[in-house]
């Protein structure tokens, strides 16, 4: 079917950009064969050495870890076998097995917070489901149930509900993990895999908390490119990102605005989506870079975009998703027409930017008098923190008790 898909569209008179575009679109979701994935097969062995809990003040994000994981193990031949929690350990595994060679990795980022009534709630996991399933599949490790997964999710996170801070601004960082196991060096799908998910209480993401940031806007090095997986959650796209953040860090800049193309297409902000703001006349507009393969499907930059087009007002809001460049932003920052920039992701949540160096000239973006933000930076923090907390009921909620 690829190869039917391939001729039919090199032989049209698309774009070579638009052809892969099409082509990775038409990647589908195998089927699943074995034993589907099934929280009623799972088996708890608790923790009999408790960890002693940090305060809430001194958490770093990613570095605390919960008594408890789950660990699905996968084979071609059986499908998934038996669901397993057990207390939080180090995994096994041979040194040839293919992970570590040919990165058969992927990974979502997911949060479950406490309410005001003591209940927890995970934030929008069905979005963090989908988006792993298509990651998985686009290296070819198994796909799996989003419900059952959620579900044994659901448990682990019950088991381990006292590690959950209850503070605003903090919460249980999730991460659900996928890695091949098989243990050889030829260049195949892997025979095996597992399927972990480790938990992290944490607070806010950057130590400096919620300030504005000063990027970099980076085109010598470039995050994802049409055709590649670049709007795929794999570790391998990770690594490569940490070396031009350090070239900004030692010029005094956070983190990196990537940009695409001769044009300089604004595409994503470290390892966020990126907002900006801009004043059209009398109305305002919401604009990220459009989902075309290159930008990760965000789940907190899917959430803003539902916000804006459902609660402001259209009179005065344009909300979109379209291609802008580095020039217009730089052109609207001199013209007073550049109202407000930030990034979105799971961790941060959003990360207002007060400026950003491009080619050495400071491009200035504008925050609210006395604060670290703009308004709608500030506004959207809100009303995805009121979703979170369980202070609005929200169908977003997955309240687990
Ligand atoms: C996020 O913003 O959610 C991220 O992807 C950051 C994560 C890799 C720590």
């Amino acid at each position: 079917m690829l190869k039917t898909l391939s001729r039919r569209l090199s032989s049209s008179a698309a774009k070579p950009q638009q052809l892969a575009q099409r082509l990775i679109s038409s990647f589908e979701l195998p089927e699943q064969t074995g034993a589907p994935l099934s929280v009623a097969k799972l088996a708890i062995e608790k923790t009999t050495t408790p960890k002693e809990k940090l305060a809430p003040e001194k958490l770093v994000f990613g570095h605390t870890f919960t008594d408890h994981m789950l660990q699905v193990p996968w084979s071609a031949s059986e499908g998934w076998l038996e669901p397993k929690i057990v207390p939080y350990q180090n995994l096994s595994l041979d040194p040839a097995t293919c992970v570590f060679h040919y990165a058969f990795e992927c990974f979502e980022g997911m949060k479950a917070y406490r309410d005001n009534h003591g209940k927890i709630r995970m934030f929008r996991p069905d979005k963090n489901m989908e988006r792993m399933k298509k990651t998985a599949a686009r290296i070819c490790l198994p796909t799996f149930d989003s419900d059952e997964l959620t579900k044994l999710i659901a448990k682990l996170v019950e088991l381990d509900s006292e590690w959950i801070p209850s503070n605003r601004g903090y919460s249980l960082y999730l991460r659900p993990t996928m890695i091949g196991t098989q243990a050889s060096l030829g260049v195949n799908p892997p025979s095996s895999a597992l399927l972990y998910v480790i938990m992290s209480p944490v607070g806010p993401y950057y130590p400096t908390g919620f300030k504005a940031v000063r990027l970099e806007a980076t085109d010598y090095a470039i995050r994802a490119w049409p055709g590649g997986v670049g709007d795929k959650k794999l570790g391998a796209n990770y690594a490569p990102g940490i070396l031009p953040q350090r070239m900004a860090a030692s010029r005094g800049f956070q983190q990196n605005l990537w940009l695409f193309g001769e044009e300089g297409y604004v595409t994503e902000v470290g390892t966020m989506n990126a907002f900006f703001v801009f004043k059209n006349g009398d109305k305002k507009e919401l604009v990220t870079a459009p989902i075309d393969g290159t930008i990760l499907e965000g789940v907190t930059r899917d959430s803003i975009l539902a916000l804006a087009r459902e609660r402001f007002d259209p009179a005065e809001w344009d909300i979109s998703e379209r291609k802008f460049t580095m020039k217009e932003v730089a052109d609207r920052a001199k013209a007073g027409t550049l109202l407000e920039a930030f990034g979105s992701g799971t961790a941060a949540v959003v990360s207002p930017i007060k400026e950003i160096n491009w080619h050495g000239e400071a491009v200035n973006v504008p925050l609210q008098e006395g604060k670290e933000s703009g308004v709608v930076a500030e506004t959207m923090a809100n009303w995805i923190a009121e979703i979170q907390y369980g202070e609005k009921e929200h169908p977003w909620s997955y309240v687990i008790e």
